[in-house]
């Protein structure tokens, strides 16, 4: 890791190894984390953030549905954003915000402190590959969703990630990319970061909320389907379906629509012509060849 690269916390640009919290830290040790990951543009205007009101409102959210809050403004953390983006000098990447309880706690868990803020930038690479997407496998995970009694799956919070972590160890070991998890009740819910669209009869078709995270991929993807009149559905989708639907991606802020070429046994054509039609969209809009979704991006400089 460079010397040069900065991080914002609380307010300030520090170098990047000097942005740590103590092992005891609530955030560390008891998992209190949430965060928001969202894709920077380079635009004949410069650099723009896409969605960026849409990712601050979920910030927002995780954190009032885990009872705590941000020790920022979304204004704040906004100009922290665009300060980030400069001090790095970020083009095309990613904006990456953590939100934790930096304090040690050894055995209090309810804290009455705001959640401290760190802005980092990272940018696309070879390893990321953010505007090369490549038809993935996927498999059925054996593990279920975290069922939405036990923690409330609509905050974007680390812990909740160990779910997702072993659903991707779990396809990893089977030889696929990606682990799809059903909920407890048997219905299609997400991948372990994220969504899962299927294509039946000519449909694009995704499990509705309130048992997965409210992806803002996912909302484009449903926005910008309907813009272009392909037909949209936010359905309960079942086990079956996924073994007889005509196309499947997923879709997350890195690599925005991921064709599945291969559903457990089943190959698939990726893309397939609605996946494909998603992707050359997808690309139009972030490439700033669309006038129609200018309102999704945001100036960083
Ligand atoms: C569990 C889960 N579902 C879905 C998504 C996709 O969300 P977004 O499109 O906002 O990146 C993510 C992203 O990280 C995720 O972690």
């Amino acid at each position: 890791m460079s010397n040069e690269r900065k991080v914002w916390l609380n307010g300030e640009l520090i170098p990047w190894q000097q942005a740590t919290v103590p092992l005891l830290s609530h955030g560390f040790s008891r998992g209190s984390a949430i965060f928001e990951v969202f894709g920077t543009h380079v635009s004949p205007n410069g650099v723009m953030a896409f969605r960026m009101d849409e990712h601050l409102k979920r910030l927002e959210r995780s954190a009032r549905l885990l009872g705590m809050e941000l020790a920022y403004s979304t204004d704040t953390i906004v100009q922290g954003v665009i300060e980030t983006v400069r001090a790095n000098n970020l083009g095309r990447g990613l904006i990456k915000i953590l939100a934790y309880w930096g304090e040690e706690a050894i055995i209090q868990l309810v804290l009455d402190s705001k959640l401290d803020v760190a802005i980092f930038a990272i940018p696309d690479s070879e390893e990321l590959g953010l505007d090369r997407a490549k038809p993935i496998s996927a498999c059925l995970s054996k593990w279920r969703k975290i069922h939405p009694e036990t923690v409330p799956v609509g905050a974007k919070a680390c812990s909740n990630y160990l779910n997702g972590y072993l659903a991707r160890r779990d396809a990893y070991e089977r030889g696929y990319d990606v682990g799809i998890l059903l909920g407890t009740d048997g219905f299609l819910a997400e991948g372990s970061i994220e969504s899962v669209f299927i294509v039946q009869g000519g449909v694009l078709k995704t499990p509705p909320l309130g048992r997965i995270l409210s992806g803002i991929t996912r909302l484009s993807v449903l926005q910008a389907s309907q813009a272009v009149g392909i037909p949209v559905s936010e359905e309960p989708i079942l086990r079956e379906d996924l073994f007889e639907a005509e196309e499947i991606f997923t879709t997350h802020s890195g690599i925005k629509v991921s064709p599945v070429a291969r559903f457990e046994d089943r190959e698939l054509e990726a893309p397939g012509p609605i996946t494909r039609q998603l992707m050359e969209l997808m690309d139009d809009i972030t490439n700033f060849r669309d006038d129609r979704f200018q309102h999704w991006f945001q100036p960083l400089n």
